[in-house]
């Protein structure tokens, strides 16, 4: 028999004491040995709850307990849980968390924490909910050099975005239901500004590549431009905007990103949809792959984490592989050089004025949408992001511009 114990009875912690109650039998078949819980740690008490018998308000009681071996690190943010998950790992308490933050801040130091003290930190839940993506990475596609890494990360933002593109409704109102829904935070800066699929790809990238990917050092823009308008031109089109989170090796070295892409229908990533999530891998031998799954909620969260539960069981004494190992930061290349077309809005007015600057060479193919009479769109010929930025500075006035994918 393993002792577990819970950080955090929220909406993961409950799911991940429901999932190891639930399939328990299959669980601890799987695991090898019995995983039992010991100890819910949290603030709250939740009396008639079955956790009220194993809940503590007392971290002390977890770590000073030499018989837990797991601790399951759900509580989000970094303080105390970088705390908690540290004297965790030095007391030789494997950890499993679905805490992105802590990951992308930290992961590579409480990885060599865990290492020192000869126990493991696995984070599968921290990227894609549910979807074995970092299994995949560290366990499978192990024969595979990969060059490109693109997710679906964000499940609020691809519920926002899809419901803008079937319902025809504007960013704000979908928003509001998104929040009234529980799909979306109360702040919901983290989703909408992209931080949160920033910190994913960086954990990501840090896998495939080898050496830490900073998320802060990634070009990050979310969709809260993305108006009604912008996803009109988008469908007429027959495109789709999605909010993609990329890592790529390129011959000027690494390039990482986060921003609203329109994406043609041939694309692996166009057909998801909602609050799903996907990752599209590309390695030199196995080509294309995706993964595709449930990228939040309670239960396909707790999945994740209960499977790296399953996993610290079976590695008892000792150390899985992960891809994310070299201790130095790799510093990203700039994304100015990178040619693409791009979808510009502006006032009927300007068109003239549009083509001498987009398209001094040629004539720009205007589109008109009937119902918008005061603006037009147009799609550029490939530039680079730089030369983009410089044309559109100069010409300034742009409604709205999205990058094709
Ligand atoms: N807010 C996140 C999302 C939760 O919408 O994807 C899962 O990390």
């Amino acid at each position: 028999m393993i002792k577990a114990a819970i950080l955090g009875y929220g909406t993961v912690g409950s799911g991940v004491y429901s999932v190891l109650e639930s399939n328990k039998r299959l669980i601890n078949e799987r695991a090898g040995q019995e995983i039992e819980v010991k100890y819910v740690l949290d603030l709250r008490d939740f009396p008639d709850d079955p956790v009220e018998k194993v809940l503590t308000h007392d971290f002390e009681d977890i770590i000073n307990d030499p018989e837990v071996k797991i601790v399951v690190e759900v509580m989000g943010g970094i303080n105390p849980a970088f705390d908690f998950t540290r004297r965790c790992l030095e007391e030789g308490k494997n950890v499993c968390t679905s805490n992105k933050e802590l990951v992308a801040e930290h992961g590579l130091e409480l990885m060599k924490t865990a290492r020192e003290n000869d126990v493991n930190y696995f984070f599968e839940a921290s990227c894609g909910g549910g979807i074995p993506i970092i299994r995949a990475l560290n366990d499978c596609l192990t024969a595979d050099d990969i060059d490109e890494i693109t997710g679906i990360l964000n499940g609020t933002t691809n519920y926002i975005l899809t419901e803008m593109t079937e319902k025809g409704t504007g960013f704000s109102k979908v928003l509001k239901s998104a929040q009234e829904l529980g799909y979306a935070e109360r702040d919901p800066s983290a989703d909408i500004d992209a931080f949160d699929p920033a910190r994913k790809i960086a954990i990501l990238a840090s896998i495939v590549f080898g050496s830490s990917v900073d998320y802060k050092d990634i070009y990050t823009e979310g969709i809260r431009k993305i108006s009604a308008e912008d996803i009109k031109y988008a469908t007429t089109l027959g495109y789709a905007i999605k909010l993609l989170a990329t890592a790529k090796r390129t011959p000027d070295g690494v390039m990482a990103y986060v921003a609203p892409f329109l994406v043609d229908p041939t694309h692996p990533l166009f057909p998801i949809n909602g609050v799903m999530n996907a990752v599209y891998v590309h390695g030199n031998m196995l080509g294309d792959a995706v993964f595709t799954g449930a990228g939040a909620g309670s239960l396909p969260t707790a999945s994740a984490v209960v499977a790296d539960v399953i996993d610290a069981a079976r590695h008892d004494g000792k150390r899985a592989y992960c891809g994310w190992r070299h201790d130095e930061k790799l510093a990203l290349a700039s994304s100015g050089n990178v040619k693409r077309k791009y979808l510009v809005r502006i006032s009927t007015e300007d068109e003239g004025e549009a083509n001498k600057v987009f398209s001094p060479e040629g004539f720009l193919d205007i589109i008109s949408l009937g119902e918008l009479e005061e603006e037009v769109a147009f799609i550029t010929p490939e530039l680079t992001e730089e030369d983009f930025e410089a044309r559109a500075k100069g010409f300034g006035k742009v409604i709205s511009r999205i990058r094709f994918c």
